[in-house]
């Protein structure tokens, strides 16, 4: 068998993942994506690619993985997480169609295509509410508007001055949280382990200071994260959660995982169990969604001598 993982620069997460496939035996190749050029013609599928079992996604960029396991997942490998997993938790309105779709409960959110009718949209949501772009991560530029001036100010910021991503407007309803939010690291639909992320400032992430512990696994935190995962298409994930007078609602659901500060705190070998996963999906006994829905396809077709 052999792994493949597809990385950009290589940071502790990765560097724990190849120690731990290394203490495994297992034999890894690795490809950075800023070398690995992948040919769109017919017969442009690379033999060092499509030789190996499954390909672990690691990339820092959302949109170069995507772009890059796209091409890789067509080529018949299977990638962790998939490119449709992907596609879904990197973009925070398709994350939240899935959820809506699948009942899972989720701040009220609208999406707004001008500065006029999103000011009507926060309006309707109520002060404070909270803009964020529908791509983007580490709780960078998000904002938490507390009054009409305030919305009217962003607003006209993000109309001038903002990239192609700020021309939809993504507006949520602001949630009342006490000072943290909560984690719940997920693997082919099963709980891990679970953390809270506290903070003084409303934006929780530790790539902003947020600090970590453990958290209990409750069966309304396991239900809710297991329901998560599904609704975007499986995989091993990271859901984040708000606790709310409604109960936990799901803020978001990472696709290419940050566990770093999470081991210690958690005592859960997070590297481990992401290899773990890697594995079961090169060996086929885990089934991400592009295969999932080839065996479907494969269940449905008529078997011989019906005409
Ligand atoms: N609607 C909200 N209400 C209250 N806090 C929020 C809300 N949305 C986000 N946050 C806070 O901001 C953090 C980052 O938001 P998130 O949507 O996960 O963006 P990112 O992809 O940048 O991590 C969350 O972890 C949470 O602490
Ligand atoms: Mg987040």
């Amino acid at each position: 068998m052999q792994i493949g993982v597809l990385h950009a620069r290589i940071r502790l997460e990765e560097k724990m993942i190849f120690t731990e496939l290394e203490k495994r035996g297992v034999d890894v190749k690795r490809f950075h994506i800023e070398a690995v050029p992948l040919s769109l013609d017919a017969d442009g599928a690379r033999e060092d690619i499509t030789q190996v079992d499954a390909m672990l996604e690691r990339c820092i960029s959302h949109s170069r993985a995507l772009a890059a396991i796209r091409v890789i997942e067509n080529w018949g490998v299977p990638c962790v997480n998939s490119w449709q997993v992907a596609e879904v938790c990197g973009d925070k309105m398709a994350t939240n169609l899935a959820l809506s779709n699948a009942g899972v409960a989720q701040p009220r959110a609208r999406v707004a295509f001008t500065p006029e009718s999103a000011l009507e949209a926060i309006e309707e949501l109520g002060y404070p509410a909270i803009l964020k772009p529908a791509v983007g991560s580490w709780g960078r530029l998000l904002a938490r508007v507390n009054d009409r001036e305030a919305a009217e100010a962003i607003l006209e910021h993000k109309a001038t001055l903002g990239t192609y991503h700020h021309s939809i407007f993504y507006i949520q309803e602001h949630i009342e949280k006490p000072g943290r939010d909560l984690r719940a690291f997920v693997a082919g639909g099963e709980v891990l382990c679970a953390i809270a992320r506290h903070s003084e400032h409303w934006i929780t992430n530790t790539a902003q200071g947020g600090q970590v512990t453990n958290y209990p696994v409750t069966d309304e935190l396991r239900e809710i994260a297991v329901n998560a995962a599904q609704a975007v298409g499986g995989g091993i994930l990271a859901v984040d959660l708000l606790e709310s007078s409604r109960g936990l609602l799901v803020c978001e659901v990472n696709y290419t995982m940050e566990f770093k500060n999470s081991v210690e705190p958690t005592g859960v070998d997070l590297p481990a169990k992401v290899v773990d996963f890697l594995l079961e999906v090169a060996e086929g006994r885990e089934l991400v969604p592009a295969q999932r829905a080839a065996a479907v396809d494969a269940a449905q077709q008529p078997t011989g001598g019906a005409s």
